[in-house]
């Protein structure tokens, strides 16, 4: 099959429910160019090394053909060092080591407490949809408790982010344009609303991370009011968007291979294993779109062009048979897992350790709390990004909510 039109059959959306083949066809070609003039890399080795590579930077201005001009600077996912690293290390300080060591550990028994509230109220029913149940409430709840944000206030975010999510939706069909300016004004309104209420804390400090970036600002200085607009709608973003589809394709996949399922009831303390092993298999985050070569680089024989825009398929690369064995194969004792599902290199995950719990608490509660789950569709419905892959809905039948 012909190299060049990969792409357009990986985003194609009816090949959404299993887009594993077509990797297994990259990962043969190697580096496969596009007809567009994109570079889509797809095996493990070569992914590890591009992630590692100064030369391959995460900025868009660096594009031969850069996007339209953003209302708001991009944030730090989107910056190379030393901005990203400046940035990263402001964003980081009010949540994790070394100047807040056991911030996100201390968040455990409230996330425990958040799920057990959500299936509480499952209670009587015999049919739910995890998605809008149980999925997408959890993480948002818990990354508007970080940043500070009412609870009253938690209901706006949705439309903001489905919208920002769809301004990085390579999927033809639907106006790039339009989506794009859709997009902007979704991350301005969602950026004001943040930085407003960072304001509002100036002066008055309180446990959350925008009191910390306005009243602690540390030893770089800060963030002023743009930095911190863009670096709060990353953390909003990243901190859920992402979060659900683990929580959602876990649950999906433990339904699909019951002894595993099982195997998790009677020894819960193996959960942290089975997650990074869903990171590895039915990963949230399946390509890194926004990387361009600064120079031309050789990749497995192929010249990736300056300026050109070069994807990375993580989710082909944690399914690649040069580096996992079985891969194809969902092992929740799995070991040697040093999977994609957080990218790798200075710009891996931030919010691993959030993400990580949160999966974990909520998969644990889930697994021993719905009694005889099983799904209604399988496929279920998908979403429409093939960047950020998961099922729109999950419906599945119950018959109860154990105590
Ligand atoms: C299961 C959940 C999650 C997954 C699968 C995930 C995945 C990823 C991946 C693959 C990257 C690398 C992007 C790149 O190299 O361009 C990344 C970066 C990032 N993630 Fe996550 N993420 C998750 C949850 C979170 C959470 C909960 C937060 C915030 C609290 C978060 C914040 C970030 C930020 C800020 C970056 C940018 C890091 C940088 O550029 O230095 N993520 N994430």
């Amino acid at each position: 099959m012909a190299a060049d039109t990969l792409f357009r059959r990986i985003t194609d959306y009816a090949n959404r429910a299993d887009p594993y083949p077509l990797y297994a066809e990259l990962r043969e070609h190697g580096v496969a160019r596009q007809d567009n003039g994109s570079y889509l890399v797809g095996t493990y080795h070569e992914i590890a090394a591009l992630l590692h590579d100064p030369r391959i930077s995460s900025d868009r201005r660096n594009r031969t053909v850069p996007d339209a001009a953003p209302g708001m600077p991009a944030a730090f996912i989107a910056r190379d060092d030393p901005e990203h690293e400046r940035l990263r290390n402001i964003a980081m300080r009010p949540f994790g080591p070394p100047h807040s060591p056991g911030r996100i550990d201390a968040m455990h028994g409230e996330i425990t407490a958040i799920a057990k509230e959500l299936i509480d109220a499952l209670e009587g029913r015999d049919r739910i949809d995890l998605v809008d149940d149980f999925a997408y409430p959890l993480p948002v709840t818990v990354i508007c408790r970080l940043l500070g944000v009412p609870r009253e206030d938690e209901p706006r975010f949705s439309a903001w982010s489905q919208a920002i999510i769809g301004g990085v939706d390579p999927t033809p069909g639907s106006d790039p344009a339009e989506r794009q300016r859709a997009a902007m004004a979704a991350r301005m309104a969602m950026g004001r609303y943040l930085g407003d209420l960072a304001d509002s804390r100036r002066g008055k400090p309180s446990c959350d991370m925008l009191s910390a970036f306005v009243n602690d600002p540390g030893p770089e200085g800060g963030f002023n009011r743009l930095e911190l607009m863009s670096t709060a709608v990353l953390l909003l973003i990243a901190g859920h968007e992402t979060t659900v589809n683990l929580i959602t394709n876990g649950m999906l996949t433990l339904l699909r291979y019951p002894e595993a399922l099982k195997l998790l009831r009677r020894e819960p303390a193996l959960m942290p294993r089975a997650v990074e092993e869903l990171l590895r298999y039915e990963p949230p985050v399946h390509m890194l779109p926004q990387r361009t070569a600064l120079t031309d680089v050789e990749v497995a024989a192929v010249t990736v062009v300056k300026g050109a825009p070069l994807i990375l398929v993580l989710a082909s690369g944690s399914r690649d048979p040069k580096r996992f064995r079985d891969p194809d194969h969902f092992d929740p004792t799995r070991q040697d897992n040093q999977h994609f599902g957080f990218g790798s290199g200075v710009h891996i995950c931030f919010g691993a350790p959030l993400a990580r719990i949160e999966a974990q608490i909520a998969l644990t509660e889930l697994t021993r709390r719905l009694e005889r789950p099983r799904l209604v569709e399988d496929p279920p419905p998908y979403r429409r990004s093939p960047i950020l892959r998961g099922p729109r809905h999950l419906p599945l039948e119950i018959a109860g909510i154990k105590a």
